[in-house]
């Protein structure tokens, strides 16, 4: 077009042959050919992200056969992988086993609720799909995916690892669930930090949507994003986070639970000496334990309030994630420790699963 002048296309900008019809042939021709450059253009772009060759996960190992191991197992299975849950004794294995098969009945009781029998053909077929070993070593030759779920500890994470990459396959993607450990500290054990990602699962897996994806400044673009397809076969939805301390949720999810502690014991020094709550809390705080949880979840909407919360987690496992941040970065105020939660935890009251907590169960 000439300056000061619109051009006039008697054809949709986008025609790459203009019709027959086309009274501007040249115009339209000319639009076409910029199209077509702007086509192989993206194309090519798209092609040089498509080049980094994914890996497919098929095959999964998980090490951990515990609450998380399970469940990841249990899902990876369920979506159409084949799985091998490794633990240390066989006892263990067979709980791990009970444990999935249960959760699975309630899943197929409720996907195949007009067709049992489908719903059995369901759990059958999920757990023929699962394998379990004692000797992580011997299963990883042939592996596209180790997801490691066992105890919080870097000593026993590196120790594993480094054991692991010395028989694992070449193109194998290591990752951990870690809910506190860095990443790249689990990573440095290995020979292969660019295939290493964390992939921080949600308890209970079979029903939490969320996967972060932990990519560390060694890890892959291929290892990213083989890892985020996995996810989403998983039926999950990924976000990525950089290697950083509680990534997102947890990062957001703690401190709120640890100030939730503050406002309820706040000026009370001798907290425990008062025994009128079950706990031997007084209400003296800014605020009871129950308002406090029922204040979160009417004018928050959040499922549980912040004690029910700490109590189904575990106080041992939050203490656990607040200690290893105060460590790094003892001035933080979001990370400071809880005198009274570390109280409770030396009193095993760890919350739901030894029966006391904040609440008391059974
Ligand atoms: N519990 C949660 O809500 C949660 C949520 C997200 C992530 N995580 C993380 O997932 C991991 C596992 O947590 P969990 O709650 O499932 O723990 P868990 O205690 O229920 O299970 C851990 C399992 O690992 C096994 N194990 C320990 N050392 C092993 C080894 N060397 N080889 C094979 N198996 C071994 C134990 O026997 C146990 O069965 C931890 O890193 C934790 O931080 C936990």
């Amino acid at each position: 077009a000439r300056p000061g002048r619109l051009a006039v296309f008697c054809c949709p900008p986008r025609a790459l042959s203009p019709p027959a019809s086309c009274r501007c042939r040249r115009r339209c021709r000319t639009m076409a050919f910029v199209t077509r450059q702007f086509v192989r253009s993206v194309s090519s772009s798209s092609t040089a992200s498509a080049s980094v060759k994914k890996i497919i996960v098929k095959h999964v190992t998980v090490i951990g056969g515990g609450l998380m191991g399970s469940g990841i197992a249990q899902v990876a299975a369920a979506t159409g992988h084949t799985v091998v849950l490794v633990d240390q004794t066989e006892d263990i294995l067979a709980k791990s086993k009970k444990g999935i098969e249960e959760s699975l009945r309630k899943v197929a009781k409720k996907k195949f609720a007009e067709d049992p029998k489908a719903g059995d053909e369901f759990v059958v077929k999920t757990l023929s799909s699962i394998t379990t070993s004692t000797d992580a070593a011997s299963v990883v030759h042939s592996t596209d995916l180790v997801v490691e779920a066992i105890v919080e500890n870097l000593q026993l994470k590196n120790e594993l690892f480094k054991r692991l990459d010395k028989f694992a396959a070449e193109h194998t993607i290591f990752a951990s669930n870690t809910s506190s450990l860095q990443i790249t500290s689990i990573a440095n054990a290995t020979t292969r930090q660019d295939r290493f990602a964390g992939l921080h699962f949600f308890n209970p897996v079979p029903v939490m949507k969320l996967v972060e994806v932990i990519k560390t400044p060694m890890t892959s673009q291929k290892t990213f994003e083989s890892l985020v397809d996995f996810t989403k076969t998983l039926g999950k939805h990924p976000v990525s986070c950089k290697d950083t301390p509680g990534f997102v949720v947890n990062r957001l999810l703690v401190p709120y639970l640890m100030e939730a502690i503050r406002l309820l014991l706040n000026r009370l020094p001798n907290m425990y000496g008062n025994s009128n709550s079950g706990l031997g809390f007084s209400l003296k705080g800014d605020a009871s334990k129950e308002d406090i949880d029922t204040a979160m979840k009417l004018g928050a909407g959040y499922p549980m309030g912040p004690f029910e919360l700490l109590d189904y987690v575990g106080l041992d496992t939050t203490k656990f994630i607040v200690d290893g941040w105060h460590e790094i970065d003892a001035k933080n105020p979001l990370f400071q420790p809880s005198p009274s939660m570390n109280k409770l935890v030396t009193e095993n009251k760890l919350g739901k699963k030894t029966g006391e907590g904040f609440y008391k169960y059974k």
